[in-house]
């Protein structure tokens, strides 16, 4: 009978082999021709599955408030840095690519386990809260540099907006606006930030539009999913600002000594 030679490579998500290439079985042409958004090829190459339309509204919507926060951010400055040391665009996008992480937009999926778990158990806010501050945790998705109880995030309120009116469910945001009412009570800047509302929020999305199973939802919250949502979007920014620096043609930057604590 016939032999199958064992393969290197497996692959699930996209099929080039035939007329026309397929994102999780989905052919380009149909792609265009019935009208599919961003949302819905990040739905079908990130999650394998066509999504209602108010879910890939909502993957649309987390992309564009992201897209960029200035020129001040960590990732728009390491980028501007190195626009500015004559580098090439993809030098440039990844060295301000790296600054994602635990403190600066890459704690969505921290925020989403650390909501999932202490919602799913049932903990008060002031036990989940307090129990992450005898761990030596701080809480992620909560804090901000510029943002306040009385200067809000304009891109939190604008998720929670739509998530209320689309999502048939919005349980693990209410638990995370639950927190964030806790920590106000201990600091002005201990809000809800980005991160911690499209972390709660995706948490919503995944568990009421019914598309996946539970066992696939604790996949995607361990694995990791939810920080792509900002390494995608921010990625849209960084290029604007290395365009932005090379149309400018600023020259190499050298942080002034006043600005630095020369200190034994
Ligand atoms: N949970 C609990 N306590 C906190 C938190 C938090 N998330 N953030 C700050 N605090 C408290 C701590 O007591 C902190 O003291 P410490 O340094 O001894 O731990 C105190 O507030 C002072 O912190 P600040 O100086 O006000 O915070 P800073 O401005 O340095 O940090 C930051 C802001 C990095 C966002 C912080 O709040 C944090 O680490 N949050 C969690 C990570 C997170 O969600 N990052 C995403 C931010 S949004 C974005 O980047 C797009
Ligand atoms: C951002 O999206 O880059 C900001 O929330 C971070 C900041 O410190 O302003």
């Amino acid at each position: 009978g016939k032999v199958r030679a064992p393969t290197h490579i497996i692959s699930t998500i996209s099929d080039d082999r035939g007329d026309e290439p397929c994102y999780a079985g989905v052919p380009m042409s149909s792609i265009i021709e019935q009208g599919y958004g961003v949302g819905d090829v990040i739905s079908l190459l990130w999650f394998k599955r066509s999504l209602p339309r108010y879910c890939t509204k909502f993957i649309e919507i987390c992309i564009m408030l992201c897209a960029d926060h200035g020129p001040c951010v960590s990732g728009a400055h390491n980028t501007i840095v190195t626009a500015r040391a004559g580098k090439d665009l993809v030098s440039s996008l990844v060295s301000g690519l790296l600054t994602i992480g635990p403190r600066f937009g890459g704690a969505i999926d921290d925020a989403a386990r650390y909501f999932k778990d202490a919602c799913d158990r049932n903990l008060t806010p002031y036990e989940f809260v307090e129990g992450m501050k005898k761990k030596g945790i701080r809480v992620p998705g909560i804090g901000h540099r510029i943002k306040s109880r009385d200067n809000r995030d304009k891109r939190v309120e604008l998720l929670q907006k739509f998530a209320r009116s689309n999502f048939p469910t919005v349980k693990y945001m209410e638990y995370a606006v639950q927190v964030e009412s806790y920590t106000l009570s201990k600091a002005n800047n201990l809000v809800l930030n980005v991160d911690g509302a499209i972390g709660s929020l995706f948490l919503d999305l995944l568990a009421g539009s019914g598309m996946f199973t539970k066992q696939e939802i604790d996949e995607i919250v361990q694995i990791g999913y939810l920080n792509g949502l900002f390494v995608l979007a921010r990625s849209i920014g960084l290029i604007g600002h290395t365009f932005d620096q090379k149309r400018l043609k600023q020259p190499l930057y050298r942080h002034p000594w006043e600005d630095v604590l020369y200190t034994k």
